[in-house]
């Protein structure tokens, strides 16, 4: 085996064979493939990080990593980027192996753009500097940073340091910076936590588009999962040292693999209830099961999102289950509602409510679902599924 930082053994560059060695969970690397990573594992001391994580980015895309802090993140973005070696498992690029038992190709050699989690500015260089750092001097190299700039949203700036930059700038520097080696891979590692919720919608659209007119294939990692949900193509949870879960956003939202990943991915109602073909019987009343039949009379664990729950007040003789307000939570946009059902002992239910209806504690309500909910069979008691923390704080109501 090389040792960490060897070039890569010159038969094997642009090899689109799986060695011998990977694991049978590796399909072989395709042509359009943009980023895979099989079977990644890390261990810090004898602390495991990564236990296992497979993902596969098709080329061009926009993929998110979800997880909670201290979940492996950075880690994983590390060994993507080629800073950090997997002790077990493979990295390839369009079918090139860049990592394996045997290789390990230099991170300056991967064509990998890499935004670092913390502020990675020169501060002694100018933008242009910081900008044009990774580019060799050659004829034009004036225009590239200018089309970088431009691409970014900095024209005009080139000559400011990065004190006197806004903090959504000197990220969006960082990315012109990371875009000017024309990588194939960029890599994100939460470059808008520093930044103020108002800036931070700006940046991240800001950023996506321009990663998205260079044609890299892109991962970012967040513990936000707003962002991973608004941002990406495709969004991979994070959880216990493997990919829990792979999906496209809406479906990661509608049809979490379990009731942990729907607490992660957003506010989750979940009710018990008794499955019959293509409905449950729930404490809410029948509700349509989105993900077709189920085998009759199994119980089951139902998914209600809060944009799903429509609140009426009582007043309107409208049709649904009988609730009482309990708080309301104001967001501006919306509002959460927390609610308890007058005739079950079920737990406290969260609605989203939007435009000016206004619902005080003690409210009576009446409740009914819109649309197809998702369910999983209920374990039998004392089988838990593995832990996810709480989804993000400013969910919740109040
Ligand atoms: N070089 C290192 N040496 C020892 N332990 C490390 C090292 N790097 C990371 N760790 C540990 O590995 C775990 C995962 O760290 P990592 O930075 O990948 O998490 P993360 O998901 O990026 O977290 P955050 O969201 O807080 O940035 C943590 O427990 C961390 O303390
Ligand atoms: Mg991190």
């Amino acid at each position: 085996m090389s040792e960490p930082g060897a070039p890569i053994a010159p038969d094997r560059i642009g090899s689109t064979s799986v060695p011998a060695a990977a694991p049978a969970s590796l399909a072989a690397p395709t042509a359009t493939e943009g980023l895979t990573a099989a079977d990644l594992h890390k261990a810090f001391g004898d602390h495991p990080v990564l236990r296992g994580v497979d993902l596969t980015v098709p080329d061009g895309a926009f993929a998110a990593v979800l997880g909670a802090s201290g979940s492996g993140k950075t880690t994983l973005l590390r060994i993507l980027a080629g800073f950090e070696r997997p002790d077990r498992g493979v990295v390839a690029v369009g079918g090139v192996i860049l990592d394996d038992d045997h290789h390990h190709l230099r991170a300056e050699r991967r064509r990998v753009g890499y935004v670092p989690q913390e502020g990675s500015l020169f501060p002694h260089l100018t933008v242009e500097g910081n900008v044009g750092f990774g580019l060799r001097v050659r004829e034009g190299r004036e225009a590239e940073i200018a089309e970088l700039l431009e691409r970014v949203g900095l024209s005009g700036l080139g000559r400011r340091y990065p004190h006197e930059l806004s903090g959504g700038q000197q990220q969006r520097v960082a990315l012109a910076r990371a875009l000017a080696v024309r990588p194939r891979i960029v890599l994100l590692d939460e470059p808008f936590a520093s930044l103020d919720a108002g800036l931070r919608a700006t940046v991240r659209a800001d950023v996506r588009a321009a990663v998205r007119r260079s044609g890299a294939t892109a991962v970012l990692v967040t513990h936000d999962q707003d962002e991973a949900l608004s941002i990406a193509d495709l969004v991979a949870v994070i959880r216990d040292g493997v990919v829990a879960q792979v999906a496209p956003p809406r479906d990661l939202y509608e049809s979490p693999v379990d009731p942990d990943l729907a607490r992660f991915v957003g506010e989750a109602n979940l009710i018990e209830g008794i499955s019959y073909g293509s409905a449950a019987e729930t404490p809410l009343g029948w509700l349509e099961l989105r993900d077709g039949h189920r085998p009759a009379r199994q119980q089951v664990t139902v998914l209600v999102r809060p944009e799903q729950l429509r609140v009426a007040a009582s007043a309107g003789g409208g049709p649904g289950v009988a609730a009482r307000v309990v708080e309301t939570g104001f967001h501006g946009h919306d509002a959460l509602v927390r609610l308890v059902m007058e005739d079950a002992a079920a737990s406290p239910m969260v609605a989203r409510v939007v435009g000016g209806m206004r619902l005080e504690a003690g409210a009576q309500v009446t409740l009914k679902v819109t649309g197809p909910v998702h369910c999983w069979p209920t374990p039998p008691a004392g089988d838990a599924s593995p832990d996810l923390p709480a989804a993000q704080p400013d969910a919740g109501p109040g």
